[in-house]
């Protein structure tokens, strides 16, 4: 067998096209040419709403009682059970990094945090009974590869005895390639985990040295010809479009070596930039592409993966016709949740450490930011929630009307008739006027049946959503900035 770190899994890129992809690919070419003044009418700050109503609205008079409680409603309901694990920790910082991180060198921070989050784990297997199986378990952060092989085994280890994992659960983990090493990789798949996010953001020297994230071209090859040897079903890359120094050019060579690589799917999100959250991205604000550059470098990456047979998921996803993710969309079953698309609908996500936030029934829970307001919860009653929301049934209205826009570009009204008992064209008044503009800028399209978005839509899908958004009004007139922008 070739030895994983020496030669690259698949050098020349696969050809995983078919006929949808085509026309999608002649659609996108058609329809994606903007304008300077489109982009500073649809460029603006906006929600990513991996949940509805979005985390600004929740707050703290939802407390540990209450998610008590609303655990309470989901052993009930024996809704299957998604599990989300969060290790905030880091070696070094890239400085456009917008996650909720804890850069640290020094190894032994991870045990005492460990301990706590065994608790925590102890504590919410309580609430979740052994008949109610496991579907989704994953692991974020910060860098959860961050811990040694051993400590993984052990947290896994006190997980898994404590639930019933689903035999074809989906199990995954962020990766940082610069600090996993194929041991890791032994560990992980010997536990069962069966997928890889890895970040690598952008190849481009000048790029990453700006972003202070020196990650070799080979370095990222060597990992994923070690994850594919060693059977993982599904890797996930992550790139960023709207770096410093980044160009259409300079883009245009990472999107091609990363085809080279043929991930199953890719995560090409935008730029967050959010100085006023994270101040070490004003190092590098001066050389940011904007407006119609950084559209550019979007486009050169859209037009590449659909080029190369991926489908356009949304949101920054792609995947291979026949990925999980592409099949879910196809079929109308697709999901979204804090981790971004998924096929598990009707899973209850209970999150565990620090800032992890939960998604059980019809209430959000995040949980404490820092250690140790979050030791001191998890220690006092096992639950560490911070703020938290109960959704009205006008929330959960709109949430499925968001949910469908983000997922099937498509909103079928008689299928919110049927759920809600509301008429869509009455109920959603106000919102069909916001998106008149939209629709005349060939956003969507609206019949009485339905309300569709066109490939440029699919782009601008937030924009879109936003308009069911009634919280946006009193979110924007707050003088503090919450979102970053759509493009
Ligand atoms: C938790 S990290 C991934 C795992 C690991 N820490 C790593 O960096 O390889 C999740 C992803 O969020 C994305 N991300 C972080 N900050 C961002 C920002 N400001 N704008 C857009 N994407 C961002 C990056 O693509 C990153 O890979
Ligand atoms: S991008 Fe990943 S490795 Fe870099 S600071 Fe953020 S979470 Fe850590």
């Amino acid at each position: 067998m070739t030895p994983p770190n020496i030669t690259p899994p698949n050098p020349t890129p696969r050809n995983v096209a078919d006929d949808s992809a085509q026309d999608a690919r002649d659609e996108m070419r058609d329809e994606l040419h903007v304008s300077e003044e489109f982009l500073a009418k649809y460029n603006r700050p906006g929600p990513r709403y991996t949940s509805y109503p979005t985390a600004p609205i929740w707050n703290d008079s939802f407390g540990p009682n209450d998610l008590e409680r609303v655990h309470e409603a989901a052993d009930r309901a024996q809704s299957p059970v998604s599990l989300y694990m969060h290790i905030p920790f880091c070696e070094s910082l890239c400085l456009f990094c917008a996650c909720n991180v804890i850069i640290q060198k020094n190894k032994a921070v991870a045990l005492p945090y460990l301990d706590v989050l065994k608790q925590e784990v102890q504590r919410v297997s309580r609430s979740v009974s052994r008949q109610r199986p496991v579907v989704q378990f994953h692991w974020g952060g910060g860098t959860p590869t961050y811990l040694t092989p051993p400590q993984i085994e052990d947290l896994f280890g006190t997980t898994r005895e404590l639930f019933t994992f689903a035999p074809d659960a989906e199990v995954g983990i962020e990766v940082d390639p610069r600090v996993t090493s194929r041991e890791h990789l032994e560990v992980l798949r010997k536990l069962g985990f069966n997928r890889l996010s890895m970040g690598v953001q952008d190849f481009h020297p000048e790029v990453q040295q700006a972003i202070n994230r020196i990650q070799p071209f080979e370095l990222t090859r060597d990992l994923i010809a070690a994850a594919r040897e060693l059977g993982f079903d599904s890797i996930n890359v992550d790139l960023i479009y709207g770096l410093p120094y980044q160009s259409a050019e300079r883009f245009a060579k990472t999107v091609d070596q990363i085809i080279s690589l043929a991930p199953d799917r890719i995560a090409l999100f935008s730029y967050a930039h959010v100085p006023w959250l994270k101040k070490q991205q004003g190092s590098f604000a001066a050389h940011l592409p904007e407006g119609m550059q950084k559209f550019e470098i979007f486009r050169t990456g859209l037009s590449k993966f659909l080029g190369a047979g991926y489908l356009y998921i949304g949101m920054d996803h792609f995947a291979k016709p026949g990925d999980e993710l592409a099949v879910a969309q196809r079929n109308r079953t697709l999901h979204r949740n804090f981790q971004g698309y998924t096929t598990k609908a009707g899973a209850d996500l209970y999150g565990m450490g620090i800032t992890a936030i939960s998604g059980i029934q019809n209430a959000y829970a995040q949980n404490h930011r820092d250690i140790p307001s979050w030791q001191a919860a998890v220690a006092e009653r096992g639950i560490a929630t911070m703020r938290g929301y109960q959704l009205s049934v006008d929330d959960r209205l709109r949430r499925a009307v968001i949910s469908r826009l983000l997922c099937h570009t498509v909103i079928f009204k008689d299928e919110i008739f049927r759920e809600f008992g509301i008429d869509f064209d009455i109920y959603f008044a106000d919102a069909r006027e916001k998106l008149a503009g939209a629709r005349e800028d060939g956003l969507l399209t609206e019949n009485a049946d339905e309300i569709r978005a066109t490939w440029l839509g699919r782009i601008f899908i937030r924009n879109l959503a936003m308009a069911f958004d009634p919280y946006l009004e009193k979110q924007q007139l707050d003088a503090k900035p919450l979102f970053s922008k759509t493009l």
